[in-house]
């Protein structure tokens, strides 16, 4: 392999990354992704057993791997992970904003705690874990950060409503980031996908009559892979999205455009 072809192949060759909810998922194919392309990988989750085999995937690509069972909306344990992944795999580079939980409530319905469950896991945890590695990202004036939010951060859905209003917020909070960031050469991009077969969608869209159903809906006819999702998300966070500032790559296979 030419040094041309090997820079491009292991674009992340050397660099440390967090993913958060890496123990399934779209997190999962994100930390595999960025380890198979050269990038030492710090996951962390709820989940410790899903953890432990997304651990082992990274440690049999040859990367190190920090892991960690870590509530994301708790800002002490997120900031001694993020202090503990640096301490273990060098300075961060790049943050993966990926856990997140899924509200099937009426509006009507709702109550104090499920708001404040959904709006902590999918909004307040992107502020912890962003402001854990920005001082080092500031001091070396470079940084990569991906929100996963989701199309229904600009669609509605029944029953969802502050599912919508927290995936909103995540999408603006990546412009305002973005806005205050870039000139430390910090890109903060999101990635919103549309309907992906993953541990959240699992009951849905694991029944075939379900899926079919939605699948007739969607333009490309079928619902995504979290290697779909995780490859924008690679995308955003190489060096060939330098000049990509809060923008939200939608992969939907088509379903916003068709709105
Ligand atoms: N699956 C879809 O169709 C879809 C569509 C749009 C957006 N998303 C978003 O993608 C992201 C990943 O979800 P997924 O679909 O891969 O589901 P998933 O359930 O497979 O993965 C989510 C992971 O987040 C972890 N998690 C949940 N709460 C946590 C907490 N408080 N602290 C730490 N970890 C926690 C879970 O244990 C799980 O491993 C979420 O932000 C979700 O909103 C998913």
């Amino acid at each position: 392999m030419t040094e041309a072809e090997e820079k491009r192949a292991y674009r992340f060759k050397g660099r440390t990354a967090i993913v958060t909810g890496a123990a399934s998922g779209i997190g999962r194919a994100s930390a595999v992704g960025l380890a198979v392309e050269g990038s030492n990988v710090a996951i962390c989750d709820l989940n410790e057993e899903g953890l432990k085999s997304a651990e082992a995937e990274i440690l049999a690509l040859g990367r190190k791997c920090h892991r960690g069972k870590v509530d994301v909306s708790r800002k002490d344990e997120v900031f001694s992970f993020a202090a503990a992944a640096a301490a273990a795999l060098g300075p961060v580079d790049i943050l993966v904003n990926n856990a997140g939980t899924g509200q099937f409530v009426p509006f009507a319905m709702m109550e104090d705690e499920e708001y404040d469950r959904v709006m902590d896991i999918n909004v307040r945890s992107i502020f912890h874990f962003s402001r854990a590695v920005l001082p080092s990202m500031m001091d070396r004036d470079y940084g990569k950060i991906v929100n996963i939010t989701s199309i229904m951060s600009v669609i509605a859905g029944q029953g969802q409503s502050i599912y919508n209003a927290s995936k909103g917020a995540a999408k603006m909070m990546t412009q305002g980031m973005a806005a205050d960031l870039a000139g430390y050469r910090i890109n903060v991009n999101a990635v919103g996908p549309g309907m992906v077969l993953t541990g959240l969608t699992k009951n849905m869209l694991g029944d075939p009559d379900q899926a079919a159903e939605f699948e007739a809906k969607i333009p490309a006819r079928r619902i995504a892979t979290p290697g779909d999702i995780a490859a924008g998300v690679l995308f955003l966070c190489s060096d060939a999205a330098a000049y990509v500032n809060g923008e939200t790559l939608f992969i939907d296979g088509g379903m916003i455009c068709t709105r």
